[in-house]
């Protein structure tokens, strides 16, 4: 990199952060709008996951292989191993096919992660007594790709790379980003979690983030209309208590 590409690399980070600042008139204003909810979703009869076999194994396997981590695979594919905490309870109450996020937000180890894994594990929400994917896209043409399988992915890994963002990502039946806020906070980052958002939010599809942010950290850093999306169009969940791990 040349001196004049680092400067302007730099004067670019400044322009940047001097527009969030002039956004942060506005992050009060959008946060008092913005629903967090420390009550529980609408409760309603719980549905068991989804599995495709009863082998503990292979649905550890077939949970690993939409990108679950082994270690939430593990908890998950042992039904009597996996704890009802709160966020898992609201994971399994997240049906409402207009909501498409669901933003799990808290301290270390509380559950955010498991649960998000129970959500890929659950797969499509019953609609209209069809497990299915509320939305089927139409490009111009009107042609209906269908979708993807779930996608489990960190959301530093999607923030670093330079590729386009993979159709098996923006169009998985269900996304889990998982750490959000834990990639480097650079331009180019931002750009890319907000790209994979935006998406996913003019797809309508069901898209679980988990978090160590709060929401107003989440609006200074990638702006309101950000949070604002995940807003309206989700639900953001607070986790709190103490840590699970052992
Ligand atoms: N529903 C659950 N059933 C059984 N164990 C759980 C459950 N949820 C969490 N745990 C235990 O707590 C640990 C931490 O959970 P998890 O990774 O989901 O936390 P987290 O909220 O995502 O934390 P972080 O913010 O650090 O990513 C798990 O590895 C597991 O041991
Ligand atoms: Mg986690």
């Amino acid at each position: 990199m040349s001196g004049l590409d680092v400067a302007t690399a730099l004067l670019q980070e400044a322009a940047a952060a001097m527009a969030r600042a002039g956004d942060s008139k506005d992050i009060a204003r959008i946060l008092e709008g913005i629903k967090i909810v420390d009550d529980d979703l609408e409760d309603s009869p719980c549905e068991p996951a989804q599995t495709e076999s009863k082998d503990e194994s292979a649905e550890e396997q077939r949970l690993v292989k939409y990108g679950v981590p082994w270690r939430i695979a593990a908890i998950l594919a042992r039904s009597s191993s996996t704890g009802d905490t709160r966020a898992i309870q609201q994971a399994r109450r997240w049906k409402s096919p207009d909501r498409a996020f669901l933003t799990l937000m808290g301290p270390e180890g509380t559950g955010k992660s498991v649960a998000a894994g129970y959500i890929v594990q659950s797969g499509p929400p019953l609609v209209g007594g069809r497990r299915d994917c509320h939305w089927v896209p139409c490009d111009p043409w009107g042609h209906r790709p269908w979708p993807h399988l779930p996608v489990w992915i960190r959301a530093a890994s999607i923030a670093r790379s330079m590729d386009a963002i993979p159709e098996e990502i923006t169009h998985a039946q269900i996304v889990a980003l998982d750490d959000l806020g834990d990639e480097p906070d650079s331009t180019h980052c931002r750009s890319r979690i907000s790209e994979l958002i935006a998406a996913r939010d003019d797809l309508r599809a069901r898209t679980v983030i988990t978090t160590n942010l709060d929401a107003a950290a989440m609006a200074n850093r990638y702006g309101r209309r950000f949070v604002d999306r995940l807003s309206r169009h989700g639900h953001i969940i607070r986790c709190e208590g103490g840590s699970l791990r052992k």
